[in-house]
């Protein structure tokens, strides 16, 4: 077999003249947090990008394909928004607030813009964890109830409120920190007990929420809060209608329902620009970050104005959310989204690797599960298919394989058993056969 070769382009990253990669190492070891964690036995270190291709500090180019967490949607350093970014930065680099500028209000009337029915008012801060804490506050100032469920296998955040959220031991530390949530199943057609071949799956997982409801609350909630697909949990696809009989439930116990769209938001998931709208439901809050801003700390929190108005009874204050740069750039991030119709090319190319993963399923019996949508995708090892054993250590080793063959893939799931596939929006189908090309290489190599 051939080694795959990435496809050709007209461009030359800067030479490198920084400390070397050790050298960087060395000090995060000595100055930063020891619980960042690391990709890679030999640590990767990347210093420039350039649309779906990043750089080491030797010049060596990759794809990008996990998008830097699922933040690069329209391509790193995409010159339309380093180009706003720069005239921003050159003019005024930061005001709050309390002083009117025209970039914060002309963002939030594009943003509400890509929003279905009374989503219209925006609030900005600074990341994801940020943007759902925000929502809760919103719940439950909103209705007066404390209860919140959630669902298991989820990831909402790293701060107190995310953590919460979150329903996986891996991010949550044994400290008080999920007061009023409540975890339901998870709607997992690979791994519940409801699969694909049963048409009525969706209500029966979103039965789990009317139970939890009343055996575990007052009867009364604030809210339901979801991804629209499971990013960090291995790319979860939920099935149909699942979405639809939990609001249902939600709202009839007085709580409004909240859509995360951290990492389904702005197109990636092809079909549509929200990934709520896959599961054709309109939730009360949505919250977003990472490919919102393709890059910049930028969060989101959009909602209805009837929602919005019980914030008011409080002063509200974000001193970075709306900066004037951030938004410069996520108003170039929604703008560069449609002109280069990255969505479609979401789909068309999410499509065209879907199909790939299917036909490795076939030839490595590794991979349990193909699943996802657009460019959200994933692809769960098991050690045996009958009993489902998390492939963990094996997925690892294709990540590895992946790496030295210049494909850059994310790991996702409980037991990091997942492949997470979410590339900037902008890849092209060479792109594609290159990545299904490594892969069939890397499981062959194991
Ligand atoms: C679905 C989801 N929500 C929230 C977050 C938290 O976002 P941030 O890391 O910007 O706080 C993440 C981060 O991975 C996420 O995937």
């Amino acid at each position: 077999m051939q080694k795959p070769e990435l496809p050709p382009v007209a461009y030359e990253p800067q030479p490198y003249r920084g400390p070397s990669a050790e050298d960087v190492l060395r000090s995060r070891r000595q100055f930063l947090n020891p619980g960042l964690f690391l990709y890679y036995k030999r640590p990767l270190m990347i210093v420039e990008g350039k649309a779906q291709y990043v750089f080491d500090e030797y010049g060596r180019r990759y794809l990008d394909a996990l998008g830097g967490i699922v933040t690069i949607s329209v391509g790193h350093c995409h010159p339309d928004v380093v180009e706003a970014v720069r005239r921003q930065n050159e003019l005024l680099q930061h005001s709050t607030t309390i002083y009117l500028h025209p970039n914060i209000a002309d963002y939030a009337e594009k943003l509400a813009a890509k929003m279905p029915g009374d989503l219209k008012v925006c609030y900005f801060v600074n990341s994801g964890s940020e943007a759902n804490d925000l929502a809760l506050l919103m719940a439950r100032a909103y209705t007066g109830n404390y209860d919140v469920i959630a669902l298991r296998n989820s990831y909402h955040g790293g701060n107190a409120t995310g953590m919460g959220l979150t329903a996986h031991r891996t991010w949550k530390f044994n400290v008080p920190h999920s007061f009023g949530v409540h975890h339901a199943i998870a709607p997992d057609p690979y791994r519940g007990t409801w699969g694909r071949d049963d048409p009525h799956a969706g209500l029966h997982y979103a039965g789990d929420i009317k139970s939890l409801i009343e055996h575990a609350t007052s009867g009364h909630v604030a809210a339901f809060i979801a991804e629209s697909i499971q990013g960090v949990g291995g790319c979860v696809v939920f099935p149909e209608n699942y979405l639809k009989h939990a609001y249902e439930h939600a709202r009839a116990a007085g709580g409004v329902c909240i859509a995360d769209e951290v990492q389904t938001g702005f197109g990636r998931t092809g079909t549509h620009y929200w990934g709520f709208e896959t599961q054709d439901v309109v939730p009360d809050i949505v919250t977003m970050a990472k490919g919102i801003g393709n890059g910049a700390p930028l969060g989101a929190v959009v909602t209805t104005p009837q929602i919005a108005a019980t914030l008011a009874q409080r002063l509200h204050f974000n001193t970075f959310g709306g900066n004037t740069v951030v938004c410069a750039q996520g108003a170039a991030v929604l703008y560069v989204i449609d002109r280069e119709k990255l969505q479609a090319n979401a789909l068309k190319i999410g499509n065209r690797l879907l199909a790939g993963l299917q036909r490795l399923k076939q030839k490595h019996n590794l991979i349990g599960d193909v699943r996802g949508k657009g460019l959200l995708l994933g692809i769960e090892l098991v050690k045996d298919r009958a009993t489902k054993q998390p492939a963990t250590s094996e997925c690892a080793q294709v990540l590895e394989n992946c790496r030295d063959m210049g494909l850059l893939l994310g790991k996702g799931g409980l037991y990091g058993q997942t492949i997470r596939f979410s590339p900037p929006m902008c890849v092209h189908e060479q792109d594609a056969d290159f990545l299904l090309a490594v892969l069939d290489r890397a499981f062959s190599g194991l």
